[in-house]
């Protein structure tokens, strides 16, 4: 059978997303009634690539590894020859040769595309510039949780066009949900992919419209890594882009609000929002762990159930 990568959400089938994401469900109620007993991968190692930095994504991949009784590898750039130009697809034919699957965090799409077409074991996109597929398994995992099916609901995306976006367009296609995607001008996200999503996406510039009767309000920083040199321009472009509590009052009764996180505070956020009980974005960081340990098993060991 061919090597399966997930670099975005498409590379998985509307079925087979559903069940990881009830896969996630079920192994986080067993790692809670049972502890970390369940290691499906004992010896196996995760090669975990960050050309930027990390908090939530290192520290669940890796700790996903440890409880499947594997072994995560941390490598940057600073540390491996990669950052002293030794080719990209070089370096993923050599880690073929010794580990079971490689996640890569990095900037340029093309890049990581370029990393699996050479790599003969899973290759898994914990962010680029232009996606970020894993967090929108926590997120609709999370979604689901609290508020059952996802399906033909909608959610609005506040914010800057950005890799978060893509991903939630890409969500909203695979698992069949409106989403509205409210941004500044000239900061909207890529015209194809809204071209694709069909009708299901729709694009506005008006804040306190678009919240209006949403099930889910979610955001992004204004500015990205590798993008911090714009922080002062994007914080203008931004302004009347901030969520806040009156914005989620216009959301249905039982809305939620998410954030991948970092957040920051009086920026995209009001200060306080965190502290509101619709902003569900602790359980969201935690499902990282759950959904990506699905996401790895499927990956090295296929559908369990
Ligand atoms: N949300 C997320 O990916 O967080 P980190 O940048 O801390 O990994
Ligand atoms: N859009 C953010 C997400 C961080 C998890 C970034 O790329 O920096």
């Amino acid at each position: 059978m061919a090597t399966r990568h997930f670099l975005t959400l498409l590379d998985l089938t509307p079925d087979e997303l559903n069940y990881l994401i009830q896969r996630a469900i079920t192994i986080k109620s067993n790692l809670k009634a049972q502890g970390p007993s369940y290691t499906p991968l004992p010896n196996r190692t995760l090669a975990m690539i960050f050309e930027k930095s990390s908090t939530r994504t290192r520290v669940s991949f890796e700790t996903a590894m440890t409880h499947f009784g594997g072994h995560a590898l941390f490598l940057s750039p600073r540390d491996t020859q990669l950052g002293r130009g030794e080719p990209i697809g070089d370096t993923a034919r050599v880690l073929s040769e010794m580990v079971d699957a490689v996640m890569i965090r990095t900037f340029s799409h093309a890049g990581l595309e370029e990393f699996a077409a050479a790599s003969s074991v899973p290759v898994i996109n914990a962010l680029t510039d232009d996606y970020h597929p894993c967090q929108l398994l926590a997120d609709v995992m999370t979604w689901t949780e609290l508020r059952g099916s996802v399906k033909d609901r909608t959610a609005v995306w506040i914010g800057d066009g950005n890799n978060m976006c893509h991903s939630w367009i890409n969500a909203a296609r695979q698992f069949d949900f409106n989403l509205r995607i409210c941004c500044p001008k000239g900061y909207e996200p890529n015209a194809n992919m809204m071209a694709v999503a069909g009708n299901r996406v729709t694009l506005t510039h008006d804040p306190q419209d678009a919240v209006k009767n949403v099930d889910l309000i979610t955001t992004d920083v204004w500015a990205s890594m590798g993008q911090e040199e714009e922080q002062a321009k994007r914080e203008a472009d931004f302004a009347g882009f901030q969520v806040t509590e009156a914005m989620l009052d216009q959301a249905k009764e039982d809305a939620l609000f998410l954030h991948c996180l970092p957040a920051h505070r009086g920026e995209e956020i009001s200060t306080t929002l965190l502290d509101d009980p619709r902003a569900v974005v602790w359980q969201e960081a935690g499902n990282r762990l759950h959904a990506q340990k699905a996401l790895i098993e499927f990956l090295l060991l296929g559908k369990v159930n």
